[in-house]
Parts: C-alpha cells; structure tokens; sequence
C-alpha cells in the first residue's frame, strides 16, 4: 500500500509562517512518490486535555480524527513555533489528546514507529530553534524516530516570497530535503 506522510503546523495562525513552512517540507516529500497529506489543525479544534472531561465522554471527536489521521501515516513533517521557548500549547495539546489509549489499540498507536521531520520559523533570530528540542523530546518519548536533521528559519516575516516559498535557495533546498528525507527513509523501511 502507499506509503503516507502527514504535514501540519503547530500553529493555527491563518497567515502562519510554520504553515508555510510544512507545506515546502510536503512539496519535498511529493517528489518521492509518496502521498502526502496536509492537516491544518484549525480544522481540527480540540478542547484543552482534561482527564475527567476523558473519563466522562471519551476521547472528542475531533481528537479521534486526528488520532486516526496520524494512524495512518507512517511519516510525519511538522512546523511548530517556539512559545517562550517551546513547542505552541496547541501542538502539545493535540499530541496530549492523540497519545491517549482507545479500545482494540495497541499502545500508542499513533506516534509508535512514526518517521518525523520537524522545522520551526520565528521572527527572532534562533528561528525558533529552542521549541525543536522540546519537541523532539516529547516524539521521541512517544516512539516516533525524528531525523536528527531539523531547520529553524529566523527573520521569518522577511523569509518569504509571495508565493509561500523561501528567499534563501539554501534554506528552500534544505527544507525540501526534510520532506524528501522521510519520504526516502519511509520507502526503505516498507
Ligand atoms: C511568541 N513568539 C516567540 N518567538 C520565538 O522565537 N521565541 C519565543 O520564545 C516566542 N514566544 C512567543 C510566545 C507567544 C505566546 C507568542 C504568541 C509568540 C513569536 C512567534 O514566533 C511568532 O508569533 C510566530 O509568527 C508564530 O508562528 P506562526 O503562527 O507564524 O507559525
């Protein structure tokens, strides 16, 4: 079967930088003949986690969707913004939801063996480079293999081009190898 790739940011900011980001790395990845799927967590609204609401009503619709999205897919590309150097509360949200257990599951079902690649742009000058390790970590700790290389876009509000791609060729390449990366990884391992 084809092998899948889900590319989203952690961000649900409209004119978001790290949407613009994600969709370059999945431009990288559609040129290795994978399909790829792009989520835009807006679409997705989640309450914030909460244990008892869980208990009472199970998991929200919305957190089933997106669990089952990640389910599958076996790769995983995504942009997160740095919040007082870390991951956004949106993403660690979604992923706090997605990590939770349904009946007839194994256990973590929707990161376990997951290949990922995450990049972060900011308007500073780390380009958000402080959030990509806490993000890491938290994959890493579900079980998703995250490649070792990540890219952080500083300046991002003079990045850009009108047409959503990168000024800097280099940075543009290097993001596409991201994409490209899984993508490649992904038709080794399956
Ligand atoms: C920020 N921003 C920010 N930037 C950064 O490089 N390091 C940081 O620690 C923070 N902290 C932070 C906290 C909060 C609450 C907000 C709202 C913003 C700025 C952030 O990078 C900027 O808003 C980006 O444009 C967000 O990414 P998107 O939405 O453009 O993808």
């Amino acid at each position: 079967s084809t092998l899948k790739i889900l590319a989203f940011a952690g961000s649900t900011r409209i004119d978001s930088y790290n949407k613009k980001l994600v969709k370059i790395a999945a431009g990288g990845a559609q040129a290795a003949e994978v399909e790829v799927t792009y989520l835009d967590l807006r679409d997705l609204p989640l309450p914030l986690f909460d244990e008892d609401l869980e208990a009472q009503e199970g998991l929200p619709a919305n957190a089933v969707a997106f669990k089952d999205l990640l389910i599958s897919h076996q790769g995983l590309l995504i942009a997160s913004p740095e919040y007082n150097g870390s991951l956004t509360g949106v993403l660690k949200n979604a992923i706090d939801w997605a990590s939770r257990p349904s009946p007839n599951e194994p256990p973590l079902a929707a990161f376990a063996d997951k290949v990922a690649a995450i990049m972060s742009a900011s308007p500073g000058g780390l380009g958000g480079l402080r959030g990509l390790s806490h993000l890491r970590n938290i994959l890493e700790s579900l079980g998703v293999l995250v490649l070792p290389h990540q890219v952080a876009v500083p300046k991002a509000y003079e990045a850009f081009n009108a047409d959503g791609s990168l000024k800097a060729p280099q940075k543009q390449e290097a993001i596409e190898k991201l994409g490209k990366n899984v993508a490649n990884i992904l038709l080794k391992l399956y």
